[in-house]
């Protein structure tokens, strides 16, 4: 939510930045803008819309700086618009900040400042860093920077540069921030995209930092002035992975390379009838599990419920993020809680996180480095690559595959035993997936159908309701069209007065004990005029006479079940949404990694 990236080197900052800019998109696409140091001035450039409009502005320029910062705004505090975009100034036009995060108290800062005589022109609560960092400026940026942060609620990752010093200021906290190492050259970003074409070494700024680059390196303090050597680490993916490799949107290519991420998933920890994790506690001691997340990640954190109840027997909760830490949660020394997220830097999700500090926590999380990954004792990391689709995919099939590894490790833990049939069948999941990914064409066909609907009903039972959420979410993040998922046998007791000739109602019925009531769900449907789509791994002639059209999947076991009838629905919201003109890459209001709570 929201990109910064900043250059300080010997090539010219604009390029650079502008790349960085176009690789961050995902993370916020209403503004963007751009400022950088040149000739003793500060030369800003600022666009509402995507990327484009602002590298079709610098094209007219000929700017001559190796120093600059620059920002893709998600809108919190003002509306989309050249004023409210990044970078804000102070009165002088001699300090430029860029800002992820919200400043909480902004409001009383403003005050504040405006009856110093301070000129506050956009609405956002960035622009008040950079008058602080003005009314706290004595000759040296960094010591202004700290002054101006220690007043501030909220949170921030943050880059400013100003017209007195060739130095480059980054500080965090609660916004993740990274310094990319080059010979010669650091860059600042909120996360690596925005630099991997550059250099793969890189510092995580942890919260409380403060980093000063100058044309002599660079150094990290925390705010209290202590002075921090944090490592370099190296991101071993490259700028293949972040690029569309032909396909139309990252959408679809990360729907497409499901099998593959979930053969890296499972990479090397099924082996020699043990499953493989780094896990630090003690399994047997375990009386209860808590999954948070948040979104798609909550949908397979449902799933993870099924999983461990069914296969460990352990009592799990599933609880929103967000809602886990305003409420009073018992959370006991046995517990262990479970955190997942794509992105690992979910505000919300990490804020669950760190309100829990009696028991042993585990997170499921792809972005390696992040900041959840950091900070909970044990983790699985999903190895998916970097997900840019905003609309998540390729990690909720690799969380649920990572739930079901946890499932099988505790309970081999417990019981001194490995499910073997379910370990083997798990590893033949990337192939079942690639059978209905072959199915592609006939899918984008039915799809077709649904593109002029208005509203829609998911249903599943068991494993597969929190499928049926999944697949109402992303129909409704990318094309807009009202979706709901549901308890097949709920609707009885309320959404099917929604049924009517023009209601199409997305079935996913699987083999299995309650095969036959959902039949019967669908009969209901049927006859009050509903049209049916069924996903199904059984050849039945009744599915058939009920359902417009029937979607056939590989039949598994009911534990893998929710793997293999995702990826129709994923392919049906993609396809819809394409069918519409929307650009499912960017779908409005959204933004990769929500950062703020
Ligand atoms: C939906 C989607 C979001 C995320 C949610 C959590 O397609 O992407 O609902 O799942 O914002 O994000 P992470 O998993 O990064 O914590």
């Amino acid at each position: 939510m929201c990109g910064i990236v900043g250059y300080l080197g010997k090539k010219s900052a604009t390029p650079i930045l502008l790349s960085g800019l176009k690789r961050l998109e995902y993370r916020g696409y209403d503004s963007a803008g751009i400022c950088v140091l040149e000739n003793g001035a500060l030369r800003t450039f600022k666009k509402e819309g995507p990327i484009q409009m602002l590298a079709t502005e610098l094209e007219k320029q000929s700017l001559d700086s190796q120093i600059g910062i620059a920002h893709t705004r998600w809108a919190t505090h003002g509306r989309p618009n050249e004023i409210n975009a990044h970078p804000h100034y102070d009165c002088h036009h001699n300090i430029a900040v860029v800002h992820n995060g919200i400043v909480e108290n902004f409001e009383g800062l403003k005050i504040l400042l405006e009856k110093e005589g301070h000129k506050i022109v956009s609405e956002t609560d960035s622009e008040i860093i950079s008058h602080l960092i003005e009314k706290f400026y004595k000759g040296n940026l960094e010591q202004a920077v700290l002054e101006a942060v220690r007043l501030l609620e909220g949170t921030f990752g943050l880059a400013v540069i100003s017209t007195s010093e060739n130095k480059l200021v980054a500080a965090r906290r609660g916004s993740p921030l990274i310094l990319g190492i080059g010979p010669d050259e650091v860059f600042i970003a909120s996360d690596a995209s925005a630099i991997i074409e550059y250099t793969n070494q890189v510092i995580y700024l942890e919260d409380n930092e403060i980093a000063t680059i100058s044309e002599s390196g660079y150094k990290i303090e925390s705010l209290d002035g202590h002075s921090i050597n944090n490592q370099i680490t190296e991101i071993k993916w490259t700028i293949e992975e972040i690029e569309k490799s032909g396909f139309e949107h990252f959408m679809l290519k990360e729907i497409f390379e499901q099998p593959k991420a979930i053969a890296n998933a499972l990479r090397g920890r099924i082996k020699d009838d043990k499953i493989k994790l780094s896990v630090n506690f003690d399994s047997k001691k375990i009386d209860k599990i808590i999954i948070t997340a948040c979104g798609t990640s909550w949908h397979s954190a449902l799933i993870g419920k099924y999983l461990l109840e069914k296969i460990v027997g352990i009592p799990t909760e599933v609880d929103y993020a967000s809602e886990f830490r305003y409420r009073s949660p018992i959370v006991r020394e046995n517990n262990l809680l479970v955190v997942i997220s794509q992105s690992g830097e979910t505000a919300d999700t990490l804020a669950a996180l760190r309100e829990i500090k009696n028991c042993e926590t585990l997170g499921i999380i792809n972005s390696v480095g992040s900041t959840i990954s950091r900070e909970v004792k044990s983790g699985i990391y999903l190895h998916a690559g970097p997900e840019i689709g905003v609309a998540s995919t390729k990690a909720f099939t690799s969380q649920v595959a990572s739930l079901v590894l946890l499932a099988l490790y505790l309970k081999e833990q417990i019981s001194g035993q490995l499910d073997k049939d379910l370990s083997v069948e798990l590893l033949t999941i990337p192939e079942k997936i690639q059978s209905i990914l072959d199915q592609a064409e006939t899918i984008k066909e039915i799809s077709q159908n649904l593109v002029n609907a208005k509203n829609l009903l998911y249903l599943g039972r068991g494993i597969n309701f929190p499928v049926a959420l999944e697949g109402a979410l992303k129909l409704k993040e990318v094309s807009y069209i009202h979706a709901e998922g549901y308890p097949a046998a709920e609707m009885k007791h309320g959404p099917i007065a929604l049924i009517d000739k023009n209601m199409f109602v997305i079935f996913i019925v699987n083999h299995g004990p309650i095969f036959e009531k959902i039949i019967s769900n669908m009969q209901e449907v049927q006859a009050r005029g509903g049209r049916i789509i069924t996903i199904t791994d059984t050849k039945d002639a009744t599915i058939e006479k009920l359902s417009e059209f029937v979607i056939t999947v590989p039949s598994v076991s009911e534990e893998l079940s929710p793997l293999v009838n995702i990826v129709s629905l994923q392919l049906i919201s993609y396809y819809v949404a394409s069918a519409n003109g929307i650009n499912v890459d960017k779908p409005r209001n959204l933004a990769k990694s929500v950062t703020v709570e």
